[in-house]
């Protein structure tokens, strides 16, 4: 169940041009991974989605990209200032996979460290950025294969030795994803759309789902490749 509340920030850190923002957990479940919080900083108009990143104990942790004037005013945060949390919403990763490939572009990352925890922390991941600086988020992932552009993190998505492809669940920009869903046709993609309200009442996330118009923040963020139109190109 969503639940609303005031609550405060216990931390913040840089992970490369990211900010890591951790607020107190209170009655906010953490949810499924992939599945989003609407987060309002003190004195803006209009709350911002964003994945769960980290769930440590008592804590929720959000990675920011601050691209524009919210995600500016959240990565500014500091420990005991206020924030309001609106979550869990939407719809996460179907965790019921039998060889998942955790795959993260750019800011993508956020919702990988909640997700590879939830998977038990043992799928391989693979990532891209498009500068080493921004690489320096995949420290939330020990382990995973980076790469930095022009290397495409697509060219890391290949059969395993036995020959068997993955379960892959992505996040990343829409290229990506429609790069992955043309490889991948079975991939779990968190999709991005600009989100006013997180609960179907505004209608600012509609997108292409089925070849019809929907809202994403009901019926993803995260959709089957199937649902959404690849784009061939990308990988030829
Ligand atoms: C389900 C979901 C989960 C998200 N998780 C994270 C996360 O964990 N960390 C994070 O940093 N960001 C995340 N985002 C993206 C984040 O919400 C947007 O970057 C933010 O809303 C931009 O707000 P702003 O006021 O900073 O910039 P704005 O001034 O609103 O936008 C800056 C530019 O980005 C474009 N833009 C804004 N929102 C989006 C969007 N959602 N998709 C594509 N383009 C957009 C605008 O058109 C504009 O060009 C997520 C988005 C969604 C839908
Ligand atoms: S964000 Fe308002 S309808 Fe989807």
């Amino acid at each position: 169940m969503p639940n609303a509340a005031r609550l405060s920030v216990t931390g913040s850190e840089r992970v490369g041009p990211y900010t890591l923002v951790r607020v107190e957990r209170r009655g906010i479940e953490p949810g499924a991974a992939g599945q989003f919080f609407m987060l309002e900083a003190p004195g803006r108009l209009l709350p911002r989605p964003f994945s769960l990143c980290i769930a440590p104990p008592g804590e929720l942790g959000f990675l920011v990209d601050p691209i524009g004037p919210g995600t500016e005013a959240i990565a500014a945060l500091a420990p005991g200032d206020e924030i309001g949390v609106l979550g869990p919403l939407g719809n996460g990763y179907r965790l019921d996979v039998e060889r998942p490939l955790l795959v993260g572009g750019g800011i993508g990352i956020a919702p990988l460290p909640y997700l590879l925890e939830q998977l038990g922390g043992s799928a391989p991941v693979a990532l891209g950025f498009r500068s080493a600086e921004h690489a320096e988020a995949a420290s939330l992932l020990p382990g995973a294969e980076v790469v930095v552009d022009p290397v495409l993190v697509t060219e890391l998505i290949e059969p395993d030795s036995a020959g068997r492809d993955w379960d892959v669940l992505a996040c990343g920009p829409e290229p990506m994803l429609r790069a992955v869903a043309a490889l991948c046709p079975t991939a779990q993609l968190a999709w991005e759309a600009p989100m006013a309200c997180g609960y179907g009442a505004c209608y600012g996330c509609v997108v292409e789902i089925d070849s019809a118009l929907k809202r994403l923040c009901l019926e993803g963020p995260v959709l089957d490749a199937s649902r959404v139109r690849p784009q061939v190109e990308a990988v030829a």
